[in-house]
């Protein structure tokens, strides 16, 4: 079964929206396999988005997600790492659609509300960056019989 990566970024928690970002997922099907709200370090900032350290906004960007707490989740379920990009919109709020959680909730590309993993291959190296084996969970859950 497939596995993303998805954080809800330091404007989310600030602005109390991470049970409602949590619910989209929950109600589109998704299964939750692991969960924390933490202080991210300067360290696991620049590593996570490492492939963007070139880029002019870097040194922004990891200010912003060590500037406040986030909330990290794995989501499991069928083409998750897909679907919850479509979930979440265009990374540029001025381009994400009504309905997507940029969409409904940002307006500034630095505060964008949220992150996914944007492959298989980037959620298999985010969930081992952000999350150890044993805080992650294999369950079932009954619903899951009728997605
Ligand atoms: S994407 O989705 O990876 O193609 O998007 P990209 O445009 O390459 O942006 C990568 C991440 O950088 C963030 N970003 C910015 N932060 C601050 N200021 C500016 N100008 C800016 N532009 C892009 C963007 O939100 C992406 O963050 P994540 O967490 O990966 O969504």
């Amino acid at each position: 079964m497939e596995r993303t990566f998805v954080m809800v970024k330091p404007d989310g928690v600030q602005r109390c929206i991470v049970g409602e970002v949590v619910s989209r997922f929950e109600k589109k099907g998704f299964k939750i396999v692991g969960a924390k709200l933490l202080q991210v370090s300067k360290e696991l900032a620049e590593e996570h988005y490492e492939q963007h350290k070139e880029r002019p906004f870097f040194g922004e960007l990891v200010d912003f997600i060590t500037s406040s707490p986030v909330f990290a989740m794995v989501l499991e379920g069928n083409n998750v790492v897909t679907s919850a990009r479509t979930m979440m919109g265009a990374t540029n709020p001025k381009d994400s659609a009504p309905g997507t959680i940029r969409g409904d909730y940002a307006v500034n590309i630095g505060m964008n509300i949220i992150h996914g993993s944007d492959s298989l291959e980037s959620a298999e190296r985010e969930i081992n960056l952000w999350f150890k084996n044993e805080e992650l969970t294999q369950y079932d859950v009954t619903v899951s019989k009728w997605i």
